[in-house]
């Protein structure tokens, strides 16, 4: 019997996907880890709206994409589970912190597929800490139906896992410390945001971010265990956090990679045969809101096989980069969703893809 969850890449068939939601979103307390990870035209919101639920017509918005994300999804065959709806603007207190939460929109954050384990990730923003809360239901059923399940040990997020002389305000200083491997969190315990990792088979790869740090990283490699080949990769970005507007496989052999955060590990890449490919720009308008997220969510796609992906309906240039590579573009509206920080990749984690754990990469092992 084929497991209810099996998932080794980016790109084989999908089977069963989970599709966030955002109804009861809540603007995060803005502390050093999302002041890192934000822009400066945004700060003045969260400084005032910080614990606050998040607009009720930009929610709206959001829910009603999500909802026709899932009619298309549905349509090309693939069932969809939702996450449960929480009230994120409730106030929690723990020994080492006080906060209120985010939201249940982004499961690719939360949580990780990797073969027949479904992994919960032990994330770095207090606003995150109870984000399982939405999708225990889920996984519980999963589980019952015979997944593995782990979650990752949680971190206390006291004060010791954020640098408090972190260069907030200093574009150079941060490009400096991104180029020595530092960020806004330290290595005091294990956090990691899933969507640092990106699965190509027995090869994983992960980046150290604003979220995701050594010690995270390292405990994944133990867990994974040697069926799987656990690689950080580096990038020119001062400001990581996900890389799935950074380095997004479209398949077996084929990569973009963002042109603004050019990745500098590409040897076993090239070594391999991958075309790498740079992705078009983004057509996100100047004045759209993006309160989390760069304008790179244009390359936040979701490859439904080898030869269908999602595409943001007004990205026309990577849709038709899609189109030349024999890849059929299908496009949706999601520009309500990208403001709340994410785009297809990040609103969905699948469960379960029809396909084997197989090798992509030439690592020149002996035969
Ligand atoms: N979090 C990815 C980006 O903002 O581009």
């Amino acid at each position: 019997m084929p497991s209810v969850v099996n998932s080794h890449n980016e790109w084989d068939p999908l089977e069963e996907v989970i599709v966030g939601r955002v109804e009861g979103a809540a603007v995060p307390p803005f502390d050093v880890a999302v002041k890192a990870n934000t822009y400066p035209r945004y700060w003045d919101f969260f400084e005032r709206h910080g614990g606050e639920p998040f607009p009720e017509e930009l929610v709206r918005a959001a829910a009603a994409d999500l909802d026709e994300l899932c009619t298309v999804l549905k349509g090309e065959g693939v069932t969809v589970r939702r996450p449960e709806v929480v009230d994120w603007s409730r106030r929690y207190e723990t020994p080492d912190f006080a906060s209120s939460g985010l939201y249940g929109a982004m499961p690719r954050d939360f949580m990780m597929v990797v073969g027949n384990e479904i992994i919960e990730a032990p994330m770095a923003w207090r606003s995150r800490f109870f984000e399982y809360r939405a999708y225990r239901e889920l996984i519980k059923d999963y589980f019952q139906r015979g997944a593995r399940w782990t979650a990752a040990p949680k971190p206390t997020m006291g004060d010791e896992l954020y640098d408090a002389d972190y260069p907030i305000d200093a574009v150079e200083e941060r490009h400096a410390l991104a180029a020595e491997g530092r960020f806004c969190t330290t290595e005091f315990e294990p956090c990691f945001d899933a969507a640092d990792f990106t699965r190509m088979g027995r090869d994983i790869f992960v980046q150290r971010s604003q979220v995701t740090n050594r010690f995270g990283i390292e405990w994944m490699r133990r867990h994974l265990g040697d069926a799987y080949r656990l690689q950080v990769l580096r990038f020119e970005d001062p400001n990581p956090m996900h890389m799935d507007a950074t380095f997004v496989p479209i398949g077996p052999g084929r990569v973009l990679v963002n042109p603004e955060r050019p990745c500098l590990d590409l040897e076993l890449f090239r070594r391999s045969g991958w075309e790498i490919l740079t992705p078009p720009d983004s057509l996100i308008p100047a004045d759209h809101p993006l309160y989390m997220s760069s304008r790179w969510l244009s390359m936040n796609v979701l490859m439904i096989d080898e030869r269908r992906v999602l595409v943001e309906k007004h990205e026309e240039p990577t849709a038709r980069m899609f189109e030349q590579l024999g890849i059929r573009p299908i496009r949706v509206g999601f520009r309500n969703f990208n403001s709340f920080g994410g785009s297809f990749h990040c609103a969905t984690c699948d469960v379960r893809r029809r396909g084997e754990l197989e090798t992509y990469f030439d690592h020149g092992d002996p035969a």
